[in-house]
């Protein structure tokens, strides 16, 4: 386990998973310093609570001098790099966004750690890198074949940890989880945008027939799996994280919709995200040998979903401006 007087360094601590992962980690007693340049979809208020325990720096990965600064400063132990550009419509878009943080970030952040001999980095990647699946699952030795600019970059920054794991022995973990929901996550994403879209009894966007499969895991289950792997995960291997629960994103709207008491009438067919992965599905058998469960099931991890939103509306109203 690691020692409360351990280094910690934690990128991306102000978005959504990061700052889970980050209030579980300060309720332990653990030392933490967050980076994260605060873009659009980053927010201290997620961090609220614990904000006068953890040392915060508001620094992008991409300027690497100011980055060193806080190496030298901080002589971090252990790095966990949650920083990243996230959402897959904004990089069909734009991809340039994703290439500086996801691939050039993560390379700035690889080459500082070995020169600053950070012990243990553990790179959150995503299980998108697999590419898509009709049936079956994938297993951490499965091909990488991502398809849209998203999960290209996050495959490039993969392949940069694992050719620094070979060529420099570079002490590295990579980390695909599946679909997280839960509070705090930004309302550009599945499930808060058809929760905030119902409760203004707006038309809900599902692209083409919502036929496509996602396997959903509680934001607090995979900040878990993380520390998990944190504590046991062995050097150089890659683990995935899912919960086994799959669903099709039309019943995922439905289920929503019947919890807050709205009519499915609301759903609107969209044409579908060009390119769009059909199912995802990832085998965490190597994840729950180290003794990992996840604890929230899908009706129970919704319904807190659905609670926080609506104690939250006006932080999630302000995201939507
Ligand atoms: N949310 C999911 O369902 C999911 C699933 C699998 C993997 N992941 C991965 O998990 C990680 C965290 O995802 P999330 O949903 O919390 O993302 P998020 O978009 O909520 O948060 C990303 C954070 O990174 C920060 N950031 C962005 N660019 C930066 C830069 N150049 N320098 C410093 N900070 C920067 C943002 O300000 C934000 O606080 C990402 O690496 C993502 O690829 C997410």
């Amino acid at each position: 386990m690691l020692k409360t007087s351990h280094k910690i360094l934690i990128t991306g601590g102000a978005g959504f998973i990061g700052s889970e992962f980050i209030r579980q980690s300060v309720a332990k007693g653990l030392s933490i310093s967050v980076i994260d340049k605060l873009s659009y979809a980053g927010d201290l208020e997620r961090l609220k609570d614990v904000r006068n325990k953890i040392q915060f720096y508001k620094t992008d990965i991409c300027h690497k001098s100011q980055l060193e600064q806080i190496f030298k400063k901080e002589k971090p132990e252990t790095i966990i790099h949650f920083a990243a550009e996230t959402h897959v419509d904004r990089s069909i878009h734009d991809a340039n966004p994703f290439i500086q943080t996801n691939i050039i970030g993560t390379q700035n952040l690889i080459d500082l750690s070995r020169e600053y001999k950070v012990k243990k980095f553990f790179h959150i990647s995503t299980d998108e890198v697999y590419g898509d699946s009709k049936k079956g699952q994938f297993f951490e030795d499965s091909p990488i074949k991502p398809n849209n600019p998203y999960s290209a970059t996050k495959a490039a920054a993969e392949f940069l940890i694992k050719a620094a794991i070979r060529t420099y022995q570079f002490p590295a973990i990579i980390i695909r989880p599946s679909n997280n929901y839960g509070p705090w996550q930004y309302p550009e994403k599945f499930i808060p945008v058809i929760l905030m879209k119902a409760l203004k009894n707006n038309k809900i966007p599902v692209y083409g027939k919502g036929a496509q499969i996602r396997e959903w895991l509680y934001v607090g289950d995979c900040a878990r799996a993380v520390d998990t792997i944190v504590n046991k995960g062995k050097i150089a291997e890659t683990y995935n994280i899912g919960s086994y629960f799959e669903r099709k994103n039309l019943d995922t709207a439905k289920t929503i919709l019947r919890l807050i008491g709205k009519p499915f009438s609301l759903i609107e067919f969209v044409p579908d995200r060009p390119g769009h992965d059909f199912r995802y599905s990832v085998n965490c058998d190597k994840l729950l040998k180290l003794g990992w469960r996840p604890k929230i099931d899908f009706d129970a991890g919704i319904d807190q979903t659905i609670s926080w939103a609506i104690k939250h509306l006006a932080w999630m109203n302000k995201k939507l401006k």
